[in-house]
């Protein structure tokens, strides 16, 4: 069993939160594990917790449009993982007790991943792995830079959907993440 497979299989039964009794799948992440970019969202939803699987939901649909635009895929070049790897119920924000419990799962797939760029969807991801202040509004789409990793925000797919205003602002976003892939990273895109 090589490091990844390892992982996944202790995440696959974890119990170091109450979210464990109500969870039916452990949402782990998808992704070449040799990818240069990361997403991380906040956690999963009720499609994700279905079916095991990140961003399958309509929001899932649209962050994988607004990849392909800058021909990133799950299937080839990015990394999806979320902060929580098991949906709260009703989809209730987790609690920071759930969120301190799980913190070391997405702390190891950046470890073996070593990612070129992160990029947080959503306020609270990029509260997490940007700065704890970060403001969502005023500082999507900007670079910046912690342990030698690239980060950089964008509006959360869902939030997009509920607000189809920051459609145009996305999209450069895009243009802007595209144009630093070049710079930066290895891989042909
Ligand atoms: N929202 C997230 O943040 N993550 C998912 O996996 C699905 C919806």
């Amino acid at each position: 069993m090589n490091e990844w497979e390892d992982l996944k299989a202790r995440c696959l039964t974890c119990k170091r939160c109450g979210l464990a009794d109500t969870r039916l799948n452990v949402v782990f992440g998808e992704g070449p594990t040799d990818a240069e970019v990361l997403c991380i969202g906040e956690g999963p939803g009720e499609q994700e917790d279905l079916t095991g699987h990140p961003f399958v939901g309509r929001g899932g649909k649209l962050l994988d449009d607004m990849l392909e635009i800058i021909d990133l895929s799950r299937e080839k070049n990015v990394y999806i993982a979320n902060m929580v790897k098991c949906r709260p119920p009703q989809n209730r924000d987790p609690m920071n007790i759930e969120q301190q419990a799980c913190s070391q799962w997405l702390e190891e797939q950046i470890r073996l991943l070593h990612p070129k760029i992160i990029i947080c969807l959503g306020r609270i991801a990029a509260m997490t792995y940007i700065r704890e202040d970060f403001k969502i509004s005023r500082e999507h789409g900007q670079w910046f830079e912690k342990d030698g990793i690239l980060r950089i925000a964008l509006f959360h797919p869902a939030a997009i959907l509920r607000d189809p205003r920051r459609r145009p602002e996305t999209f450069d976003d895009l243009k802007v993440i595209q144009a630093k892939i070049k710079e930066v990273c290895d891989h042909t895109y």
